[in-house]
């Protein structure tokens, strides 16, 4: 119970995460109140997955079909956490994190189609326990490199053993085809100024205009298809 107070006390504080110039003591305090930190964002993602999956095995029981393919998620890294803080210029503190970042806690939910994207998004936020804090739609507005999905960052509360937090996690909403476009194109993050990449990038730009009018496409076959089986 006393390590629990500690643990709350440091989360609460302006503590900084960094360890130099600490006793083992401190270190071990630290790094306890980091892990806690981090279970409480793999705790929301749960929430959010939960979600997502009772809406889907719902789906599965009225309509007889599945909107989400698949639900990735993941935490970011300790180190990715301090360099997005340095580079925004915030304190590299837990506080300063719960208050400043928006993507610790990520969801990636795969759909077949672009509607079910929407239907899907529209079905969460409705839940009277989630708050919408921002919506990005690049699906609607691309980027100009091409990429395309349906970002939204959510409020959810966690009820832990002694208190509610709420939590934010960043939930990015894409078709099959969306996923596969942006897996290949994020390998040019890390190999960027080489010969020919403009090459490349004006080639990925365009397939993913190949592949935004292939989803428009599949849906309407879609669409059409349901609408023959309904005829019967
Ligand atoms: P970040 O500082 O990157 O989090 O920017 P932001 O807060 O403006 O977020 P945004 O909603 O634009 O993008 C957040 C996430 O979407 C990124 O971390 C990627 O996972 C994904 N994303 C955004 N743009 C691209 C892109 O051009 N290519 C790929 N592959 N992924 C992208
Ligand atoms: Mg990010």
């Amino acid at each position: 119970m006393i390590e629990r107070e500690l643990h709350k006390t440091f989360i609460s504080n302006d503590t900084p995460i960094l360890f130099n110039n600490m006793d083992d003591e401190t270190v071990i305090r630290q790094f306890k109140g980091f892990s806690e930190f981090m279970m409480m964002y793999n705790c929301a993602i749960k929430e959010v997955r939960t979600k997502f999956e009772v809406l889907n095995d719902d789906f599965s029981v009225a309509y007889n079909r599945n909107p989400i393919e698949m639900i990735k998620s993941r935490v970011k890294s300790p180190i990715s956490i301090v360099e997005k803080l340095k580079r925004k210029n915030l304190p590299v503190t837990m506080e300063s994190v719960l208050e400043n970042l928006n993507d610790v806690a990520g969801v990636r939910v795969i759909c077949s189609f672009i509607d079910d994207i929407y239907m899907i998004g529209k079905m969460l936020t409705n839940q009277d326990d989630i708050t919408l804090i921002e919506v990005k739609d690049y699906i609607k507005n691309p980027k100009p490199n091409g990429y395309r999905s349906y970002h939204m960052i959510v409020e959810i509360p966690v009820f832990f053993s002694n208190r509610r937090q709420n939590m934010r996690v960043e939930i990015q909403l894409r078709t099959i085809a969306m996923d596969f476009w942006a897996s290949l194109e994020h390998k040019m993050h890390y190999k960027r100024d080489f010969d020919g990449a403009d090459v490349l990038e004006k080639e990925l730009a365009i397939c993913a205009d190949v592949i935004a009018s292939t989803d428009e496409k599949m849906q309407k076959i879609n669409y059409e298809l349901a609408r023959l089986s309904n005829d019967k």
